[in-house]
């Protein structure tokens, strides 16, 4: 007699739920087909997806993108299906993974000389193309970034905007022992605040909002000020000119996107200083020419980040409960509505917003 042996085939998920962004502040939750992994993707079940300002302007179809649109750029998951042709590429099924929502044309300028992340035909997940707020996604494997061991996958996505602030801070090329001003205490203000400590600079931070300056303090600042009308004020003046003994700082990293604190920073950097602007407005900006040629001062622009992903998890990764501070508020995936409503609350006092999506994290 002869038995059949059935090997159990594993079921394919059939379908993947999006949240779909159709129109000014709404959201309607959609059942598409599941993605299938084709050679070099891999389909990643989603974790945690975190929340930034990005996202509250496309929420409320004030963004250069048409809707709908799937949201979501920083985000983390675990790899649930490899194509069998990329077996021994690196990963496999069941690593956690963090997503680089970047992509680039490398063929523009640019790219030609290897600052992707400033391409002129840059695309990114979840704001000039599907993202992540959905339960699969295929990724390619060239866009995934392994989790350093101890690192939980619910804290993972901020390493995408922990390469942004590092991005910046790695454009002003700070040197141990330097003293910084950072001129934001916002999500990417505190986090380049950490960086820069961890590399042994001393750092002020300025912000009109107390709560955000407890926190940089509580990430490392050293010094914080509290910008009430214009910054600084005569004694805010003199401690600075102590701190830095009459020069001034010589970086100062602008994450607030306000013109005038860009002004600012050219008024108060060290000769031969540099001036970093990850901070992003429409507005246009004036300051005095002369001191920028006079004071010989580097001003740079910041764009997302150039293959930092890896050193940005470690940094998380060694930082995470310090950082674990900056996620004020958690939500499901299916409570999207008050998750964006919450965003763009200023009483509700928000750091970063994290959506978690059901299953085990
Ligand atoms: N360049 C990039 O690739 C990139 C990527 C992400 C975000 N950004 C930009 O970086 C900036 C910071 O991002 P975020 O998420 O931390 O934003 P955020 O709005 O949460 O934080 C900005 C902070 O700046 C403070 N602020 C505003 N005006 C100020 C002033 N004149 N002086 C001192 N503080 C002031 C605000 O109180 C706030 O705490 C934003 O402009 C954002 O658009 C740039
Ligand atoms: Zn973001
Ligand atoms: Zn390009």
């Amino acid at each position: 007699m002869t038995t059949t042996i059935q090997t159990p085939v594993p079921t394919r998920q059939l379908t993947a739920e999006a949240a779909v962004t159709t129109a000014q502040r709404t959201i309607e939750y959609r059942q598409l087909p599941a993605p299938v992994p084709a050679p070099g993707t891999a389909v990643i079940r989603m974790n945690t997806v975190t929340l930034c300002g990005t996202d509250a302007h496309i929420w409320d179809d004030d963004y250069a993108t048409e809707l709908p649109i799937i949201q979501g750029h920083e985000a983390a998951g675990t790899i649930v299906e490899l194509d069998p042709t990329d077996a021994g590429q690196g990963f496999s099924v069941g690593d956690r993974v963090v997503i680089c929502p970047m992509f680039y044309c490398g063929t523009c300028h640019a790219c030609s000389v290897g600052r992707v992340n400033a391409c002129r035909e840059m695309s990114v997940y979840g704001c000039y193309e599907d993202g992540s707020l959905v339960s699969r996604q295929a990724v390619p494997l060239a866009n995934l970034h392994r989790l350093p061991g101890g690192l939980p996958v619910d804290l993972a996505p901020l390493v995408e905007p922990i390469s942004i602030a590092m991005q910046a801070c790695q454009r002003g090329r700070p040197v141990a022992g330097e003293k910084v001003l950072v001129n934001g205490a916002g999500p990417i203000g505190v986090l380049a605040v950490t960086y820069l400590k961890d590399l042994g600079c001393e750092v002020a931070v300025a912000d009109m909002n107390q709560a955000r300056l407890e926190l940089a303090a509580a990430c490392g600042a050293d010094r914080p000020f509290l910008v009430a009308g214009a910054f600084p004020a005569a004694d805010q003046a003199d401690e600075l000119a102590a701190w830095t003994d009459g020069n001034g700082p010589s970086l100062i990293i602008d994450a607030t996107g306000a013109p005038v604190s860009v002004a600012t920073a050219i008024d108060l950097v060290a000769t031969a200083g540099r001036v970093v602007c990850v901070g992003i407005s429409d507005r246009q900006l004036s300051f005095d020419m002369r001191k920028l040629a006079t004071k010989e001062i580097d001003l740079l622009g910041s764009r997302n980040s150039e293959n930092l992903f890896d050193q940005s998890a470690d940094l998380l990764n060694r930082y995470q409960q310090t950082l674990r501070q900056l996620i004020t508020h958690r939500f499901a995936f299916h409570d999207l509505d008050r998750a964006f409503t919450t965003l763009i609350d200023p009483a509700a006092g928000v750091g970063k917003i994290a959506i978690d999506f059901p299953g085990e994290n």
